[in-house]
Order: structure tokens, then sequence, then C-alpha cells
């Protein structure tokens, strides 16, 4: 019997999309039947969209910075909210500083520091291995490296003392927290990129403690954390040799907590 081609006209998406719970179907329709794939592949990247995986994960990239960055399956997808850490890291660094995104995903905010300031040496690092293939292939093209590993453990110590800016979007969601995430979240993004333990601060802790050995003399450590934690994240910098301030975004709803290595220290 001959086979009936799937229908994915814009309108049949749309309201299948919508039918799934997507808020802004028309844009993600949009965006899946532009995204050049035939149309038995097409069929199945709305299928897997109408079953609740990231539209990122099926599209494979993801809007960051104005940028378009490679993201997979298996790795944690940027938000929008991670745009106010690099606008805040890039009046903070200049052309030819050293630069590691510690915990980096698929390494999107090292990209978008390199694109705002120019050219820097980059740097990055995770700990789950297909977050590092991934961020290879957005860091390579830029000339910077990518290492795997626990924190600061893979960097190689040459870095150590002379890091201008480190980036560090670190898991920071309580562990109690998890199960109110939206389900994209839950139940496709690994635990280990979501989890920050029983405050959500586990991983912040542990890099706050040792940041200013790492740290050039002046330089700064930005992570990103909730209103209520910001406090604690402060009160860890200052515990680790750092000098804290916080910084708020109403638009995108974002707060960065700056640790800076005094510079006679
Ligand atoms: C919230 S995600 C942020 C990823 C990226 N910075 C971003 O904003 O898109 C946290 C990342 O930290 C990584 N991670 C968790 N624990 C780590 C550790 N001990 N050492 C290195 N990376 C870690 C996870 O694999 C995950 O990629």
């Amino acid at each position: 019997m001959p086979q009936v081609p799937p229908d994915i006209s814009e309108m049949t998406t749309v309201r299948r999309l919508r039918a799934a719970g997507c808020v802004f179907a028309e844009e993600e329709a949009r965006l899946l039947l532009g995204s050049g794939a035939g149309t038995i592949e097409l069929a199945r990247m709305i299928e897997a969209r109408t079953a609740g995986y990231p539209l990122e994960h099926i599209l494979e990239w993801v809007e960051f910075c104005g940028l378009r960055i490679a993201v997979e399956d298996g790795v944690f997808v940027p938000r929008r909210r991670t745009e106010f850490l690099v606008h805040t890291a890039a009046q903070l660094t200049s052309p030819g500083d050293v630069v590691v995104d510690l915990c980096c995903g698929c390494g999107a905010l090292g990209v978008a520091l390199s694109e705002a300031v120019g050219s820097i040496e980059l740097h990055a690092a995770d700990i789950e291995s297909v977050a590092v293939g991934c961020a290879r292939r957005n860091v390579a093209p830029l000339g910077g490296w990518v290492y795997e590993g626990d924190l600061f453990e893979p960097l190689p110590d040459s870095l150590r003392g002379g890091i201008r800016t480190l980036l560090c979007n670190t898991p920071y969601v309580p562990t109690s927290s998890i199960g109110m995430m939206p389900p994209e979240a839950r139940l496709h993004e690994p635990q280990v990129t979501l989890d920050g333990g029983p405050d959500g601060l586990e991983v912040q802790r542990r890099v706050a403690a040792r940041a200013a050995q790492w740290l050039a003399p002046g330089g700064h450590l930005l992570v990103e954390a909730s209103d209520d934690q910001a406090p604690v994240v402060a009160e860890l910098f200052a515990a680790g040799g750092l000098l804290p301030r916080t910084v708020f975004s109403q638009e995108l709803e974002a707060t960065v907590i700056i640790g800076m290595r005094p510079a006679d220290s």
C-alpha cells in the first residue's frame, strides 16, 4: 500500500504543538519547518517536540546573546537570563585576557564573551563528556580549549593565578526543588546539570573556596544564583578571599554575584 506522506503543513504543525502545550507554538513551528530537514525528518522532529523534548535539543542549536550555539541531547540548554552574566563579564574583560568558562555545558558563555570583547584566550571545562564534546564544537573555531573533569582539576597549571575572568554558571537548584522544574528540564537535562545539593550551593561553595588561587590579582569570578541565595554566595566569596558584590537585571530576572581577587593579594 502506498505510504501517506506525513502532514507537516504549518497549520497542522502549529495545532499539534499548541495541543501539546507549547506556549510559543507559531514561533516553534516556524523554526522547525525552517530547519531545512526533509519531510520524514521533520515529522520525527515535530513528534519529538510534542512528546516534550526541548526544542533546542531537536534543532541542535540555541540562540544565546544573538549567536547560534550548537547544543545536543544530554547537554544543558543555556538560559536567556544567563546573558546577563555575559553582559556583566564583558564590562570587566579586555581583549587578550585569559578567560575560563567553568561548568561550561555547551560553552555558550565563553563564546558569547569572546564575541562581545574581541580576542580573548578562552579555556572551558565541564565534568560531563557529552558537554565537553559539544563545547569543543563551539569553542574550537575560536582557537579555545575545552577540558574534561571536576571544576579546576583539568585546567592546565599554567592558568593558576592568571585568570582575569572566571565565568561559572554552576548547577544551583536545591535538590528538593528539582521536582518542581518544568518537565523539559526535569526529564531531559541530566541531574548533574541542575542539582546544586541541599541548598543549591554545593558547587559554588567549592568554586568560591578555590577561585582566589586561580584568579589573577584584580580578576573576577562571576556566578548566577537566585535572589535568595545571593547573600549566602557573597559570604562564600568573602570567606574565599574575594571582594563580593551583587548585580541584578529586572529585564532578564537574573542575579549575578561578582567576586574580585584584591589587586594587592
Ligand atoms: C547549569 S549547567 C550550566 C552550563 C553552562 N554554563 C550554561 O550556562 O549553559 C551546569 C553545568 O555544570 C556542569 N557541572 C556540574 N558539576 C560539575 C563539576 N563538579 N565540575 C565541572 N562541571 C560540573 C554540568 O555538567 C553542567 O554542564
